[in-house]
């Protein structure tokens, strides 16, 4: 028996029974790939097969694949490129139908109507908990197909097969899946390691600039509390950012996506069952952005507002020195992404700034104490755990002069 019996005693109160606690110990490793290719489903390529097989290479593995609509409108031929995969690989893997087709983008979570359809159509296909999910999508897509992946049999193998700058670098490597509720951003989720995530290169090509930007954001958000070196290479290559030289942005988002893999599985805490959580520094204001500009702001453009926001605010507490502050922000606008939305200034019928009704929602989100990480300084960070309101205003507004 795996069970410790750690107290053994009778209560102190007369005629009370003897109390005995087991403390019980569950160990559960996960191990999966992330990959980063060109060409995945030339046949050619047996990156996916043995991404689905991972080494139980004896039998036929079903597989249902769930496919973003904006992908699919940038990549017509991709439903006969992934039968002619499966046609070749027919021994290793078998598809349980046609590619189902859903909505990408945001609108995919603003509704549980996504989630039950991919529901419905894993159990129309007999996909069982040796079967695979393939989710072929964006960060929004991958999000709600890994709730309903993980909900299925309580869990079935989820691939993901990331298509966004934001998604290969960020959220598609992570362990963490949900849709929003109740005006909520990510009130319905779980946290889930997926089977295998398979980053391929070539989808970025059909990215208009916003959307390869949205991945930046995110490069220099984990850079800024993680990684002052490549902080700096960053900042040296935002010109080129810009004018969308690929291989510094590829460059840049594959170090972002080793450093959120890094934190993942170092940190100690992957499910975050802790109040501080480093890789959401900004997303305090993020989060609340998006909902404030009824999701005009992609996700990526409101954490560039929201690092450049809490990084103004470092500066004005004395955590983070101001040179670095001004670095921060000025990188991002090389770059070609926003450090200011009119929603930042928008008040409430109290005329309070409505955003900072998103610091009590990140509070609530986290559960406990408000806990918010800040650059402290570039490249290491420090944790706050309540926020002066008059100064937070004060970096809005030289936010909105910067603009
Ligand atoms: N789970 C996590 O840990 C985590 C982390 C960060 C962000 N997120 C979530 O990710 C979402 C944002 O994801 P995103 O930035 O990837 O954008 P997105 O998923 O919203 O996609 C944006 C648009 O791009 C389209 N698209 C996707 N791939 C394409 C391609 N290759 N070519 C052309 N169009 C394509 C989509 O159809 C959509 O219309 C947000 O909902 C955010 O909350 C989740
Ligand atoms: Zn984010």
């Amino acid at each position: 028996m795996n069970l410790m019996a750690v107290r053994s005693a009778s209560n102190q109160k007369r005629n009370s029974a003897p109390v005995t606690v087991y403390l019980q110990n569950i160990v559960v490793r996960h191990t999966f790939p992330v990959v980063f290719t060109r060409h995945l489903f030339s046949p050619r390529n047996r990156l996916l097969r043995n991404a689905i097989a991972r080494g139980e290479t004896r039998r036929q593995h079903r597989c249902l694949v769930l496919l973003d609509k904006g992908v699919l409108a940038a990549f017509p031929d991709l439903p006969v490129q992934i039968r002619s995969y499966f046609d070749t690989h027919a021994g290793a893997m078998q598809l349980v139908r046609e590619p189902l087709v859903l909505a990408g983008g945001e609108e995919i979570k603003q509704s549980s109507r996504f989630v039950r359809r991919m529901v419905e159509a894993l159990r129309a296909g007999n996909v069982c908990r040796h079967s695979l999910c393939l989710a072929i999508g964006g960060g929004a897509f991958l999000d709600a197909a890994g709730l309903a992946a993980a909900l299925f049999h309580r869990g079935v193998r989820l691939v993901r097969i990331p298509t966004t700058a934001l998604a290969q670098c960020d959220s598609g490597v992570g362990v963490k899946n949900a849709i929003n509720y109740a005006g909520s951003k990510n009130l319905l989720g779980t946290f889930a390691p997926p089977w295998a995530v398979l980053n391929d290169a070539d989808f970025l090509s059909s990215l208009p600039l916003p959307l390869l930007l949205d991945g930046i954001a995110e490069a220099v958000k984990v850079a800024a509390i993680k990684d002052a070196s490549f902080f700096r290479s960053i900042g040296r290559a935002a010109p080129q950012i810009r004018k969308r030289n690929m291989s510094a942005i590829l460059r840049i988002l594959k170090r972002c996506a080793l450093l959120h893999l890094d934190h993942i599985a170092t940190s100690g805490d992957p499910y975050e069952l802790g109040a501080a959580r480093p890789l959401d520094y900004g997303h305090w204001a993020a989060h609340k952005l998006e909902v404030l500009s009824r999701h005009r702001l992609s996700h990526g453009h409101a954490v560039s507002i929201g690092i450049a926001l809490d990084a103004l605010y470092a500066a004005r507490s004395g955590f983070l020195p101001e040179k670095q502050a001004f670095r921060l922000v000025s990188i991002l606008r090389t770059c070609g992404l926003p450090v200011y939305a009119p929603e930042l200034s928008r008040r409430d019928r109290r005329r309070r700034l409505a955003i900072l009704a998103g610091l009590e929602e990140f509070r609530a989100h986290l559960g406990g104490e408000l806990t918010l990480t800040l650059p402290s300084p570039i490249g290491s960070r420090t944790e706050i755990h309540s926020v002066d309101e008059a100064r937070m205003a004060e970096c809005i507004a030289a936010l909105a002069r910067w603009k």
